[in-house]
């Protein structure tokens, strides 16, 4: 009878310290490998990180972890740079736990170029963290994986700009798998992670009806267009992001220079233009990426860019940016080496 009870409490003392520790690491044990998503249906195929190191796509990176996957190229001068830049302010938002129970996974689809150095490179410029992992390997590997997660692209596309853009968000322990569109809010894919991915988690003060308000004084759509598609590489008078500060463009570049580069800012650098030139330069070669906007949205932005150039200067520094910026400061202030931005 004695050694029942205790067998009984020593289970429940098991029971006790299984449960703990899924409070404290906010995720449950391993799945049996019979479930639906496990080690069964993801393939185990090496990858090589920024740092040279060969992990394996399940043991290494899916196994017991929360994870975001998307596919990039870094000569990529269209989405990927918008897509890694929202990626780094989602890392951001998720503070601490990237790199505990919580990793992001850029893989390549250009693995001939993106060699571990390169790729390193790369996330330098985007001040990427623990946690983040910057992938190549063999072609047919990465194909694998692209395929297993629902992610392979269409095959009548260029292999290359063929990649989709969207995004993997993952729990794997759970079995919980969705996609997302990269270029969502940052907010609202950090809040799917934190609310939605980690059940029992929820990081106080962040939640999607913390993400910053567009400014209503400002009307039609330039405030919300420059959020979704601009925000995550620039400001308008809260100083330089991984892109320029965008306060008084128009008037130091003109409209007309300042429209043609926003249309095709490949074809511009391309072309050798100096301006192009020189601030590619300046960015540590971070490509303003060509979104395909057409010319009724340049003007739109264009016009807000005035609009919240001329608050900004009538303010001073005292005026706040509510689309994202931090601290405006004067256009008279504005330093910078690119020419004709004196
Ligand atoms: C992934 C980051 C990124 C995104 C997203 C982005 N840009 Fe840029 N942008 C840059 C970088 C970096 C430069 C500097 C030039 C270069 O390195 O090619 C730049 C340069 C510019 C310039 C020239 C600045 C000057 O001083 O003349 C303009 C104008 C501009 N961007 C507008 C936009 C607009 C409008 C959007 C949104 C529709 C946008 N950018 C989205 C990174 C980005």
């Amino acid at each position: 009878m004695r050694r029942n009870g205790w067998a009984i409490f020593a289970a429940t003392a098991a029971f006790m310290l299984c449960a703990a520790s899924y409070l404290t690491v906010g995720v449950t044990p391993a799945a049996a490998d019979n479930s639906y998503w496990g080690a069964n249906y993801f393939p185990n195929v090496p990858l090589i990180t920024q740092d040279g190191k060969a992990i394996h796509f399940y043991d290494d990176m899916l196994k017991g972890k929360i994870v975001l996957i998307n596919f990039i190229y870094t000569e990529c001068g269209e989405t990927c740079p918008l897509e890694t830049a929202k990626l780094a302010q989602v890392y951001k938002l998720l503070g601490d736990r990237m790199g505990k129970d919580i990793f992001f996974y850029s893989i390549t689809v250009d693995s001939k170029r993106d060699t571990p150095a390169v790729l390193k490179a790369y996330a330098k410029r985007f001040h990427t963290g623990p946690g983040w992992y910057f992938l190549t390997g063999k072609k047919e590997d990465i194909d694998t994986v692209r395929k297993k997660i629902g992610m392979a692209g269409r095959l009548d596309e260029d292999p290359l700009t063929g990649h989709t853009s969207s995004l993997t968000l993952g729990n794997e322990p759970q079995g919980q798998w969705m996609q997302d569109s990269s270029f969502d809010d940052p907010h609202f894919i950090a809040t799917i992670v934190d609310n939605w991915l980690t059940p029992g988690y929820r990081k106080a003060g962040n939640s999607y009806a913390n993400v910053p308000k567009i400014d209503e004084s400002v009307g039609g759509e330039g405030p919300s267009m420059f959020r979704t598609r601009c925000a995550a590489c620039h400001t308008i008078g809260g100083g330089d992001g991984v892109g320029p500060d965008l306060l008084g463009v128009t008037t130091a570049h003109g409209r007309d220079w300042v429209t043609r580069y926003i249309l095709a800012p490949d074809k511009a650098l391309a072309a050798k233009d100096p301006i192009a030139m020189a601030l590619f330069k300046k960015y540590n070669k971070v490509k303003m990426p060509n979104l395909h906007l057409t010319p009724v949205d340049v003007k739109t932005l264009l016009d807000y860019f005035d609009k919240q150039t001329a608050t900004v200067a009538q303010a001073g520094d005292s005026s706040a940016d509510s689309t994202g910026a931090m601290k405006p400061e004067p256009v008279s202030t504005k330093t910078s080496q690119v020419p004709g931005r004196n």
